[in-house]
């Protein structure tokens, strides 16, 4: 919790004048990338609606101590990622790391439960901040696609979680994924676990990496998928959480395996795949990729039957992933341009301009796409500007044009040009762009 930023700050320093730019990490997204977002946006909520998921957005700013709570006081997010902002009155508030938490505050607090069928299936699309060292993949303001189905504890619905997830990245033609699969066992079955593990790890506590031996007592199985080559060594013969299921922990692993071989989904376990956030019990999944070089996880998920009784609700289980869309985005291939402008009106002279701008809205509200010229140019230089904007035909309205009642069309695929009656020229120009 260590960003803390005052509430109000008039700016006024002495950097005035200097050039404004963004802060790291928090990137600008310019409109030649925009269609491709949209694209994976759509497609995302299309096939939602397939799984009989509806949509929820929240807040960006939520109390600290939902994060605190649910995704634990110990993890790097609650520890060093969070953006808090101090707020005396009702208790400091935090720009949400993440969405789940949020989700299920918002079912609990407006009582779906009462009122919608069980299980509540959600998604979001939503901007995260999370205060990380900027680097290839990683931001500090960062899109997720999640997704959360609440009020059922059984398998089946964690083995479709993650059939749909791999339904979506089939739609987008994303291969060379593999998906890591664990259990982390139980509130029953994982403190015995992690005795057991810290038991393991204190002959080699000294040779630990500083962030491990902080976590040595608090939270040792994040030990496991330390990055550092020196803890990873440590790790590999260290024991691990199948070993050590309880019986309903252990039939609910093979369960879902089961279903997901129903689905037709190949999957890796993964036994050290330790999620940086507490509130997983059970199912834990990553989608790794290959190519998305040190920050590998295009998406994370997994069960969290206990997350909102620890942020005061009642009791009720969920499963859940959230996929970064940036990584998402890189991963895809295609390049879209946005929907290009059918009509440009080279207006000549200021008597054209107000019958221009008529001639503009009859367009547009016909479902053309025009613009216009708004400053005074020359024929050649408006010209030049339809051939920027890339549209199928120029109208050039002039003062001559206006007396004879007439506008002059350039085709500018073909390069010819035609007179067309000003009267005719919706209907004329709606034929010849929509055919
Ligand atoms: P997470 O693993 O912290 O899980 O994040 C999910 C995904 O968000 C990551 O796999 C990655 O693609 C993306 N991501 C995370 N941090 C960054 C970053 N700094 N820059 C760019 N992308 C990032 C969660 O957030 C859980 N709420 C997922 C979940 C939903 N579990 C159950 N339901």
């Amino acid at each position: 919790m260590q960003r803390l930023i005052g509430v109000s700050s008039t700016g006024k320093d002495s950097r005035l004048l200097m050039k404004m730019q963004s802060f790291r990490g928090f990137r600008d997204i310019l409109p030649d990338e925009i269609a491709l977002w949209h694209v994976v946006e759509a497609a995302a909520r299309e096939l939602f609606g397939l799984y009989g998921y509806s949509e929820i957005r929240t807040p960006v700013l939520e109390k600290v101590e939902l994060f605190s709570r649910s995704v634990g006081e110990d993890t790097d997010i609650v520890q060093k990622e969070m953006y808090v902002i101090e707020n005396k009155r009702e208790g400091n508030m935090a720009l949400r790391p993440e969405g789940t938490a949020s989700v299920v505050r918002a079912y609990n607090e407006h009582n779906l439960a009462a009122s919608r069928p069980v299980p509540e299936k959600l998604y979001y699309i939503l901007p995260m901040f999370r205060h990380e060292r900027p680097q290839a993949g990683r931001f500090r303001q960062f899109y997720q696609i999640g997704a959360e189905a609440l009020g059922i504890d059984s398998p089946a619905l964690d083995a479709e979680m993650i059939a749909m997830v791999a339904h979506l990245l089939k739609k987008f033609e994303v291969s060379s994924v593999e998906i890591h699969l664990n259990s982390v066992g139980c509130k029953n079955c994982r403190p015995q676990y992690r005795e057991q593990l810290k038991t393991y790890l204190a002959a080699s506590y000294p040779e630990l990496c500083q962030d491990c031996r902080n976590r040595y007592e608090r939270n040792p199985m994040r030990i496991l998928d330390c990055k550092q080559a020196g803890c990873q060594q440590i790790v590999a013969s260290a024991p691990v959480m199948l070993e050590h299921y309880c019986q309903a922990c252990h039939a609910h692993f093979a369960e879902l395996q089961e279903y997901l071989g129903i689905w037709g989904i190949e999957f890796r376990i993964n036994p050290r795949m330790v999620r940086g956030l507490d509130y997983y019990v059970r199912t834990a999944f990553e989608f790794v990729s290959s190519s998305l070089g040190a920050q590998s996880a295009i998406l994370g998920g997994g069960r969290y039957d206990g997350l909102s009784e620890d942020i005061g609700g009642p009791h009720l289980p969920g499963v859940g992933f959230a996929m970064g869309m940036e990584r998402l985005i890189s991963l895809l291939q295609v390049e879209l341009r946005p929907q290009p402008i059918d009509v440009f009106i080279a207006v000549l002279g200021a008597a054209a301009r107000k019958p221009a701008i008529a001639l503009q809205r009859d367009l547009r509200q016909a479902g053309i796409r025009t613009e216009l010229e708004y400053q005074e140019k020359s024929l050649k230089s408006q010209m030049k500007k339809a051939g920027k904007l890339g549209v199928s035909y120029t109208v050039i309205l002039g003062e001559n044009e206006l007396a004879q009642g007439i506008a002059v069309v350039r085709d500018m695929r073909a390069s010819s040009q035609h007179e067309a009656a000003l009267d005719q020229l919706v209907v004329t120009l709606l034929h010849r762009v929509k055919g």
